[in-house]
């Protein structure tokens, strides 16, 4: 059985991890394709989202300049997924003038298309490792939706969503932390997780990375998980106005919940 599971689909998805260094090299766009496609056939919604094959030099370099990561420059394949209402709305339109889109909100919908996005992404993302190539994911496609946006020229209801990159692998990291599956498993109903279950995870993790030196080889922090933690969850003034800022951004372009 074991042997079964690791030479299996179940192999891959435990084997699997973020890499954040890349052996640079090219990627034909028939291999791209055949990445993409796998992204398709995951279980369709609206398909309200476009995928942007950053190809060019000038491009790679422009975006690695707004998100920061190293990992950009050194990626067979840089992929900005986006939100696609616009798609959406000519296709909405074409069957009836009166459609959800021009209501003034849509929470499901909305919802949906960023679950079938994800979906489409981690096809992808298992399609990449069954190639051989490694993937990391960024979450500065949101962070940095308008900036992006305006780089690229983007119409209304494009809205990026997460950088994908894809390359050859330069590492081979370890297992990173996840919640016991106490905690995610509920039988019959709903256990809420318990302070001291959280401060137990939360010790683990910060032994589990500490162990690969994580934080300070990707971060360049010098601290423990939890101050780390703290300071990505902190909610001071300056972060309360650039969320303000997204908000307004998003609710334009047609994220609407
Ligand atoms: C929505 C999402 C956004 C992420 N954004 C980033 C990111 O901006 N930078 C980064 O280094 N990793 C990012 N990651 C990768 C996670 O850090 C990584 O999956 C997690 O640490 C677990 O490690 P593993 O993928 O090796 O199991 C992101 C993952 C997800 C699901």
């Amino acid at each position: 059985m074991k042997r079964r599971v690791e030479q299996s689909v179940l192999g891959l998805l435990a084997s699997r991890r973020s890499i954040r260094r890349f052996r640079k090299s090219s990627m034909s766009e028939e291999v791209l394709g055949m990445i993409v496609e796998s992204g398709q056939s995951a279980p369709s919604y609206f398909q309200a989202y476009s995928i942007i094959w950053l190809r060019s030099d000038r491009l790679v370099e422009a975006v690695y300049d707004v998100c920061g990561s190293e990992s950009i420059k050194q990626a067979s394949a840089v992929l900005l997924i986006c939100l696609d209402f616009n798609r959406l709305s000519v296709f909405a339109e074409t069957v009836s003038p009166e459609h959800f889109l021009k209501l003034d909100t849509y929470p499901a919908e909305t919802l949906l298309s960023v679950f079938e996005l994800g979906l489409v992404v981690e096809n992808m993302v298992i399609a990449s490792e069954a190639l051989g190539y490694g993937t990391l994911l960024l979450d500065c496609g949101i962070y940095e939706c308008e900036r992006l946006s305006a780089l690229l020229k983007l119409p209304t209801g494009v809205i990026p969503m997460i950088l994908l990159l894809i390359g050859e692998k330069d590492e081979t990291p370890p297992p990173r932390p996840r919640w016991p599956l106490q905690n995610i498993i509920h039988i019959d109903g709903y256990k809420p997780v318990t302070v001291e279950e959280a401060r137990k995870y939360i010790e683990n993790a910060d032994q589990i990375l500490s162990t690969e030196n994580y934080l300070k080889k990707y971060a360049n922090f010098s601290g423990t998980y939890p101050e780390y933690l703290a300071e990505q969850l902190r909610a001071d003034k300056e972060i309360k106005q650039s969320y303000a800022a997204l908000s307004a951004f998003l609710r334009k372009q047609g994220i609407k919940v």
